[in-house]
């Protein structure tokens, strides 16, 4: 028989789409604050790149990703974090970060490892505990508490587990919560995760999204040596259908990255190479998309607040993390998709969610507001 130990359950945006596909049958409006694939376009300038670039002969993109791509994602972190970094060795163009991250342990652990754990966040982004299980890993979830601001202290987590660890994962802003950090937090993580050789990862993917006036800090900034940051211009540039996103930091793990990625086949169409080069260039459009998603966050966390939800985290990334106010969360998920508005309940990022829910500030500002009238109708 075919085990399938590997396979985690369900991915929620499938079980999501399950809940959309009866809605859309029964003639349903719907309000989707449940997947963060926002609707805003795509800036112009980076679609021209992508059309200008598209030449009559298509050939295999590079593993090593166009020399311009590199130096231009190398230029971002200057003018954005203020680092160097060298974008023959330290900067590594991927398909969008899911791959990326998916893919690092099958490229840097190898059978002999007898370190195979796995540190992340729960809740968290759902990939990097399907990483560690179909790479034969184990898989190491860190319930977080709203108490301790959403934060993975590697240093709580007791030498035992911590001398077994290979990689650790940290995200912020943080999907689903939005909770955001200082370098001081950084800092901490750092010196646990040297002093016990853990390569430590930064997803890196909302940094550029956040709702306050200061840009958060990133692990590049405290070192480059036994750290990664994995960056993308999925929700940055609203890009996500273009699958483009970086690898960046420490050159020597770097090169086994490299090593390892022709055998999987990843690397971005040269026409989305360089559509890429363009938007991390180009600062101004991410201002403009982080004031779009401000103004959603603004409008729908005063709405709920004033209807008495307790809104926490929600500092940055595109989401709002919301305590689910009733003490039967299916009852109350159940009643939001009768009235067509679709919301991620917080266990779907893992147990660690539990008693929570997540919205994705997809909708439009107009469609924010139909879908508060909705919800001003709606008992629990
Ligand atoms: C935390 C986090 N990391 C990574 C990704 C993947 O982004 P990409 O589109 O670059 O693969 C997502 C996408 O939603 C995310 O939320």
């Amino acid at each position: 028989m075919t085990r399938m130990a590997t396979a985690p359950a369900t991915y929620f945006t499938v079980v999501l789409d399950q809940a959309k596909e009866d809605l859309l049958r029964r003639g349903m409006p719907i309000f989707d604050f449940g997947v963060g694939d926002p609707i805003e376009p795509t800036p112009a300038f980076i679609r021209q790149a992508l059309i200008d670039a598209l030449d009559p002969v298509s050939q295999y993109p590079t593993i090593l990703g166009q020399r311009r791509l590199r130096q231009s994602i190398a230029g971002w972190a200057e003018r954005r974090l203020g680092v160097s970094l060298n974008p023959d060795t330290q900067v590594l163009p991927a398909a969008g970060s899911k791959e990326a991250i998916f893919h690092l342990p099958l490229a840097i652990i190898g059978p002999e490892e007898k370190r195979r754990r796995i540190v992340y966040p729960s809740p968290s982004y759902p990939v990097y505990d399907g990483s560690a299980r179909f790479s034969g890993c184990v898989a190491h979830p860190v319930p977080l508490r709203e108490a301790n601001d959403y934060r993975l202290e590697l240093a709580e987590l007791g030498s035992q587990v911590l001398e077994q660890t290979r990689i650790a994962w940290i995200n912020y802003p943080h999907n689903p919560t939005g909770a955001s950090i200082d370098l001081d937090y950084l800092r901490r993580q750092v010196e646990v995760a040297r002093a016990y050789d853990i390569l430590l990862c930064a997803d890196d993917c909302y940094l550029d999204l956040y709702f306050g006036d200061q840009p958060p800090p990133c692990l590049l900034q405290v070192t480059q040596t036994g750290v990664l940051s994995f960056g993308s211009l999925s929700k940055r540039s609203g890009m996500t259908g273009y699958r483009s996103g970086y690898i960046a930091g420490d050159a020597s793990v770097i090169s086994a990255y490299r090593r390892a990625r022709p055998n999987f086949g990843v690397g971005s169409q040269d026409f989305v190479q360089a559509a890429a080069t363009v938007a991390w260039g180009d600062d101004a459009h991410v201002a403009e998309r982080r004031a779009v998603f401000r103004a959603k966050r603004d409008r729908l966390a005063s709405y709920l607040r004033s209807r008495g939800y307790a809104v926490s985290g929600s500092q940055g990334a595109i989401y709002l993390w919301v305590k689910v106010p009733t003490s039967t969360p299916e009852t109350f998920f159940a009643r939001l998709l009768e009235h067509g508005i679709v919301v991620s309940p917080g266990e779907s990022f893992g147990a660690g969610g539990e008693g929570y829910f997540r919205l994705a500030l997809v909708p439009n500002l107009e469609q924010i507001e139909q879908a508060i009238a909705v919800w001003e109708k709606v008992s629990f």
